[in-house]
């Protein structure tokens, strides 16, 4: 009795492990049809027999991002959007270049666990466990690093070096999310009220209003 409630625990607890990501696909592929009007959890499928090449395809990951901007940082996505074919496959790619000393701010992905690799440069990553502990998990990696974090949780990366740095990242989803945790708290629209900010953050009013101005 004891090992079969074990048993089921442990298929209860793969098939959430499962569904930490997206869903499997139930066909070979479906191929987002940007036309349908058809509102569904992922995009409505193009007729297979019309698939192409291009539609799996991608050009450019060559071409470094612009990186002049107040973090410092940019990001080239390779998801659905720019993949059809990735509809319903569950993964992503994401090109993520870094002036000196530039950052890609704290942020999480809501549907994808992010496994990156350095390809230039040296970074500082971390990512922040969830309460109570909020534990920092953070690591200095060189060239050839490769770095995970973990699905939902607050992440950073820091180029630490006096060059440009450049790091390639895999998500187990076709469409991520990210929410960036300054613009969702400072910058949404309409902002958030700012007496409930001075609470959350216990700082004086005159900085969240500084701060929501900036974002
Ligand atoms: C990079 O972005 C900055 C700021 O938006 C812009 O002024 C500059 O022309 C861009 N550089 C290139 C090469 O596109």
């Amino acid at each position: 009795m004891a090992s079969l409630i074990i048993l089921i625990g442990l298929i209860a607890l793969s098939s959430s492990l499962a569904m930490a990501a997206d869903h499997g696909p139930l066909q070979d592929f479906c191929v987002a049809e940007s036309s349908s009007q058809v509102l569904l959890n992922g995009l409505a499928c193009k007729n297979p027999s019309m698939v192409q090449a291009s539609d799996f395809s991608f050009s450019g990951l060559h071409i470094a991002g612009n990186t002049s901007n107040a973090v410092g940082s940019r990001v080239t996505p390779v998801a659905t959007t720019q993949i059809p074919g990735l509809n319903t496959l569950g993964i992503s790619l994401v090109r993520i270049d870094y002036a000196p000393w530039g950052i890609n701010p704290p942020h999480t992905h809501p549907r994808a666990t992010e496994i990156l690799t350095v390809i230039e440069g040296n970074l500082e990553v971390g990512f922040v466990t969830s309460n109570p502990d909020n534990r920092l998990i953070s690591k200095i990696l060189n060239k050839g690093d490769v770095f995970v974090f973990p699905i939902g949780l607050v992440h950073y990366q820091r180029n630490v070096g006096s060059g440009n740095a450049m790091a390639i990242a895999g998500l187990s989803s076709q469409n991520p999310g990210v929410i960036t945790i300054a613009n969702a708290v400072f910058g949404s629209k309409p902002d958030i009220s700012t007496d409930i900010l001075v609470r959350a953050f216990q700082v004086d009013k005159s900085i969240i209003t500084n701060t929501q101005s900036k974002f």
